[in-house]
């Protein structure tokens, strides 16, 4: 079996799988860990200019010797960068960082501050080439107001999803823009606890893998776009080993018995707000 892939609601065909760098320091760590993952076979990188990495894996992109046309590149936009004109500018700050001359999948990272004139620009930047698909990360309160007001509806929501928060409500509400789910935190930033739930360890003994192995091939079979972090070379190559089995339809409905509504991270409106005082370097 080999890897799965997403067609956006803009017929864009998406690698549904690949490799989160949150966290991952810029410089020689971001570049080991994207070369080490296109080495793999990794084809999808999910950065932000908030991770303050996206040279690091633009560098990688150069060094692997692939294809521009071979790689899916996201990245995410800081409410600071928001606003029409403003946004523009901050598209092609992002392209010099990255070292290309197009995205792949341009998210607005936060639900604050201008987004409005930044989803007006980015629109402009899907005109101008700049820019292959646009969407959303976070979005909750403001999101209707975004979607009222958008020309070009999300391709994808990037949102905190796994097995204790599967993000069905969501799900079934973008199903009507053809908007899919990118899930963050997939494997709940690594908890033990989740990762350690008896149906999985049971699953994984079934068919031979790991138990975070059945977690992301939970995610796949739920339709979702899923990019775990890991600078752990083993941990990479594991995570990508998902694609020659299935679990069953009882198997994921088992899985759905974890749904608790337990999320690790939530910062209401009032909090996100404070996310327009901080400003990443360029
Ligand atoms: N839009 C947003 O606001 C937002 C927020 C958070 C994250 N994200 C995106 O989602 C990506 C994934 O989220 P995340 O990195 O925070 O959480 P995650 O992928 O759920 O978990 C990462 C943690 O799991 C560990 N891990 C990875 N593979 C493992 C394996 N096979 N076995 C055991 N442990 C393993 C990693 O450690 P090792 O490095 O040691 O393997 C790391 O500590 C991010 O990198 C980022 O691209 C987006």
């Amino acid at each position: 079996m080999t890897q799965t892939y997403l067609t956006l609601n803009n017929g864009e065909k998406m690698p549904q799988f690949g490799l989160g760098v949150y966290l991952v320091p810029d410089g020689e760590e971001t570049v080991n860990a994207c070369l080490n993952a296109l080495k793999l076979g990794y084809r999808h990188i999910d950065t932000a200019h908030a991770y303050q990495n996206e040279r690091g894996v633009g560098t990688a992109l150069k060094q692997s010797g692939l294809k521009r046309s071979e790689v899916w590149i996201t990245t995410k936009l800081w409410p600071t960068e928001y606003g029409e004109g403003q946004t523009l500018e901050a598209i092609d700050k992002m392209l010099d960082r990255l070292q290309t001359d197009y995205i792949d999948l341009l998210l607005l990272h936060q639900q604050v501050g201008d987004y409005i004139g930044a989803w007006k620009d980015m629109e402009k930047a899907v005109k101008l080439g700049k820019v292959k698909s646009i969407g959303i990360s976070n979005f909750k309160e403001n999101l209707d107001d975004l979607l009222n007001h958008a020309t070009i509806k999300p391709a994808a929501i990037q949102v905190e999803c796994h097995p204790y928060f599967p993000q069905h409500e969501l799900k079934k509400r973008m199903a009507e823009y053809g908007t899919i789910i990118e899930s963050w935190y997939p494997i709940g930033h690594g908890d033990p606890k989740l990762i350690n739930e008896p149906v999985f360890t049971k699953l994984a003994q079934k068919y031979g893998k790991t138990n975070v192995q059945i977690i992301l091939r939970w995610h796949i079979q739920e339709g979702n776009s899923v990019f775990p972090k890991t600078t752990n070379l083993e941990h990479m190559r594991d995570n990508f080993d998902i694609f020659d089995f299935e679990l069953t339809a009882d198997e994921m409905r088992e899985i759905a018995k974890l749904d608790n509504g337990q999320r690790y991270y939530t910062a209401s409106l009032t909090e996100q707000q404070r996310f327009t005082q901080w400003k990443p370097a360029d």
